[in-house]
């Protein structure tokens, strides 16, 4: 994409200001807490994909193999002509396992809030898929009401890898499930991944670990304050820290100042005591029952799911219910 570079600048400084307002927001708040959102700059993204490679953190490869072998029947289920909408596309690896078993998709539709990411994207796969039709939408996907009007006619199936539905808490998870009904109308439905709820250190473990990475990751938002919005933070005298709330089902994501200290962001002080912490994420873990439930409260009933050997993970089939 070929923006002026003035525009290009408007972007950033838009981008920045909403960056600044959620972080003085968040700071502010009696719970502290700041918009997971924010972990995503390039460093952030290049850290979250070296995370998909350690060997604690199990989840990409094995949802990876799961749709590997399940694709066959997850095409068959879709049926041929249908377009496949992905919901928060990154790069798009997990959808190429199903596009490959898909040569009769009417069109990829990737939605991912970042530009950037989706341009290069889109041209990669057509560059790899010359018969696909690619059809990117830059929006946020909690936020979008209509998919472009071309795929009117074609049965819409919507996939949501990467247990993303588990950054969500369960109203939210709700809340877009129900758009994404209305968004994939009547008669389709949402391939959905799941991480499952498991042996606590296994779960604790694949986010603490043991070369430091998940910690880098989390460590990167202050870096990104200090560079972007003038902040003071010491990278010394905060930890990542992350644990398993097994009572609300859930690995909890924190910052934690490590002694009493004062902290300036954009021109503002704010005080940490020893120990507070600061939230950036949750990852809900759900059982059977659970993504049954879930599945219900959006509209959905769920006709498959498939998972590996030691049920660390699932996907599921999603169908719209009457
Ligand atoms: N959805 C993934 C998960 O919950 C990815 C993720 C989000 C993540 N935030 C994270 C992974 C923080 C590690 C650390 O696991």
């Amino acid at each position: 994409m070929n923006l002026p570079i003035a525009s290009l600048e408007r972007v950033g400084t838009a981008d920045r200001e909403d960056f600044r307002s959620a972080v003085l927001a968040g700071l502010a708040s009696a719970a502290r807490a700041i918009p997971a959102r924010f972990l995503y700059d390039a460093r952030g993204s290049a850290l979250f994909d070296a995370i998909c490679e350690l060997p604690e953190y199990y989840l990409t490869r094995t949802e990876t193999a799961i749709l590997g072998g399940s694709a066959s029947e997850i095409a068959q289920r879709a049926g041929p002509g249908c377009v496949l909408v992905e919901f928060g596309s990154g790069s798009s690896v997990k959808s190429r396992l199903l596009l490959d078993a898909m040569p009769d998709l009417d069109a990829y539709v990737p939605i991912d809030i970042s530009r950037e990411h989706l341009d290069e994207t889109a041209a990669r796969l057509r560059r790899d898929y010359p018969k696909l039709r690619v059809e990117p939408v830059s929006a946020d996907y909690m936020a979008l009401d209509s998919l472009p009007a071309f795929i009117n006619g074609a049965r819409r199936i919507g996939f949501f890898p990467g247990s993303t539905i588990g950054n969500l808490t369960p109203e939210e998870a709700t809340a877009f499930l129900r758009r994404a009904r209305r968004l994939l109308r009547d008669d389709g439905a949402l391939i959905l991944g799941v991480d499952l709820k498991k042996n606590s250190q296994r779960l604790h473990d694949a986010y603490n670990d043991a070369a430091g990475v998940t910690a880098q990751f989390t460590l990167n938002l202050l870096r990104r304050m200090n560079r972007e919005l003038d902040a003071t933070f010491d990278l010394a005298a905060f930890a990542h820290e992350a644990f398993y709330n097994s009572i609300e089902g859930r690995i909890e994501i924190y910052f934690r100042s490590l002694r009493p200290q004062t902290v300036t962001v954009s021109g503002r002080r704010f005080a940490f005591a020893a120990g507070e912490r600061i939230h950036t994420e949750y990852s809900y873990k759900y059982d059977d029952d659970g993504i049954a439930a879930l599945a219900a409260s959006g509209g959905f009933a769920i006709a498959k799911t498939w998972t590996d050997p030691e049920r660390l993970f699932a996907v599921a089939w999603l169908q719209a219910a009457a």
